[in-house]
């Protein structure tokens, strides 16, 4: 028994060689594509999934959560990475500055992400958004609309809560602010906002929204999934009280123009060895069928024109996106976070 048993081992453990070494040999031309994402892997996992019954072309994903671009740029030309994905522009932009991309060209993702939510020069491309809207009590706010400028408003006085005023989300929102306004109007707004606050800039979005149901205020700057994530059920019981306790209102500018939204995307990257399967994965992400699943997995709103968001989302109203180009706010998120310290927005 055991001398068969020990001769199956070893026609089993050749067989194993054999087809590593082979599945090896045809993965490493054209088979597969690997994936760095800073994201929770399981938001995207069905897509890839799909991408790959589709295509043949299996999807390696690496999660990593913290030094994403560290990584890439420590593993230089041997790296493995052909995707990288990550949450906030910002993020994608510091993989281009750090040389981490390369250009894509590809009629596909031109047509179906809209100009302000891509690289011009196509070194990275909105997957997703999330807007920058604001929570009111559904108890104690009737307005209907509301301009980001009116938030620093005396009305407001100990009314507004807002997480820390350096966090990407709010230094992008500042970045869109001063983009429009010059600096000294941006400081004079964070020094407003600041005086309306009803307490410290801290915790997370959906704390605004438990601040509202326990009076401690009355609006809430914060991102539109979260309302998902809370009245879904997806964050437990409590936090759907916390959802049910508030309006989601979408804010514009002065201008009228429309609403602050951020971005996850993708970049290929620099020395993506499976460039192509890389670009038709980017191609895949776009297209209808990918954008409705991936924008009811993670309750965003999918970059892609005339496709629907997750229902409790729809139900909010229409969004409609500032046009400001992501990549021209990018200059001014350093200034605006210098802002926010020197107004003392957090303390
Ligand atoms: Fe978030």
């Amino acid at each position: 028994m055991t001398k068969t048993h020990t001769g199956r081992s070893a026609v089993a453990a050749l067989a194993l060689a054999t087809a590593t070494l082979f599945g090896g040999a045809s993965i490493a031309t054209a088979q597969e594509v690997n994936v760095y994402t800073s994201r929770e892997p399981g938001l995207a996992q069905p897509l890839f999934d799909a991408f790959t019954a589709e295509t043949g072309i299996r999807v390696n994903t690496v999660f990593i959560q913290q030094g994403l671009a560290e990584r890439v740029e420590a593993e230089g030309a041997a790296s493995p990475a052909d995707v990288m994905m990550v949450v906030d522009y910002g993020g994608l932009i510091d993989l281009v500055d750090r040389g981490l991309t390369q250009a894509i060209a590809s009629p596909v993702l031109e047509e179906a992400i809209p100009a302000n939510v891509r690289d011009p020069d196509g070194y990275w491309f909105g997957l997703s958004m999330r807007a920058r809207v604001v929570y009111v009590s559904a108890e104690r706010v009737d307005i209907e609309a509301l301009t980001y400028e009116e938030l620093a408003n005396p009305e407001w006085q100990g009314r507004v809560c807002i997480r820390s005023g350096q966090h990407p989300y709010n230094t992008s929102l500042f970045a869109a602010f001063m983009a429009k306004h010059g600096e000294d109007a941006t400081r004079a707004y964070l020094t407003g906002l600041r005086a309306n606050l009803a307490r410290p800039a801290a915790g997370g979005d959906r704390d605004g929204a438990r601040d509202i149901l326990a009076g401690i205020c009355d609006v809430a700057i914060a991102n539109s999934y979260y309302v998902g994530l809370m009245r879904s059920g997806t964050g437990g019981a409590e936090q759907q009280l916390w959802g049910d306790a508030i309006r989601v209102i979408f804010p514009t500018f002065s201008d009228g123009l429309g609403t602050h939204v951020n971005i996850s995307g993708a970049a290929v990257a620099a020395n993506a060895p499976n460039r192509d399967n890389a670009v038709l994965l980017l191609e895949f992400l776009v297209s209808e069928e990918a954008q409705e699943i991936y924008a009811r997995a993670n309750y965003e709103y999918p970059i892609r024109p005339g496709v629907a968001p997750d229902p409790i989302i729809a139900a909010l109203g229409t969004l409609v996106v500032d046009p400001t180009p992501l990549v021209e706010l990018s200059e001014f998120r350093q200034a605006a976070s210098r802002l926010v310290d020197a107004v003392g927005f957090d303390n």
